[in-house]
């Protein structure tokens, strides 16, 4: 476990998965009409049911960030070096949640000897990702449901 004085970060346990989801479709919903149309936005926020949520608890490293024993953020790695997932509840948006998980994922990927971290960024959070030290690759586009996105590959060295 690591904290820092507002937020303790945890390995995410299969009762968390609901509130997994639950944030997921919340930070969508607040943050993808930003840069993606309504239907975009739709089969985005609809993408993490909790019965997709516990999959990523069980089969992947899923860690969440605490604010006085609340859960508001989430983030997953996929081995062997796949930053997959980073979504921070919209009522706590810019207050190092997002910075804290980056972190703790960066120190799990090292600890199994990646050597890079790779992640494919929505445009809303290619800034904070950035600010974690990854830098662009190339556009990419995604299909999630009946939906395509543009998201960008960026990665970050470990060495
Ligand atoms: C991207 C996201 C996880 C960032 O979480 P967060 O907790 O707000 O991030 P932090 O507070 O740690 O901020 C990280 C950096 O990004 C910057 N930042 C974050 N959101 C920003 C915004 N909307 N505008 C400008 N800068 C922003 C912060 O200032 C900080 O930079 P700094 O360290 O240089 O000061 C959050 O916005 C989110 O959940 N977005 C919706 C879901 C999403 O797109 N997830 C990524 C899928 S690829």
């Amino acid at each position: 476990m690591s904290s820092t004085s507002e937020v303790t970060i945890r390995i995410a346990a299969i009762d968390d998965a609901p509130v997994l989801a639950d944030i997921f479709t919340r930070a969508v919903l607040d943050q993808g009409p930003g840069f993606c149309t309504a239907a975009q936005t739709a089969a985005w926020a609809s993408a993490l049911t909790a019965e997709r949520a516990r999959s990523l608890i069980v089969d992947h490293a899923t860690y969440v960030a605490e604010c006085t024993d609340t859960v508001v953020g989430f983030a997953t790695f996929v081995a062997p070096d796949v930053f997959h997932m980073l979504y921070v509840d919209p009522d706590h948006l810019v207050e190092g949640i997002g910075t804290a998980l980056a972190a703790v994922i960066e120190q799990h990927a090292h600890r199994l000897g990646a050597g890079e971290l790779r992640a494919e960024v929505s445009d809303g959070a290619r800034i904070a990702f950035e600010s974690f030290g990854f830098r662009h690759e190339e556009p990419h586009t995604k299909l999630l449901g009946d939906q395509t996105f543009t998201v960008t590959r960026m990665s970050k060295s470990l060495g």
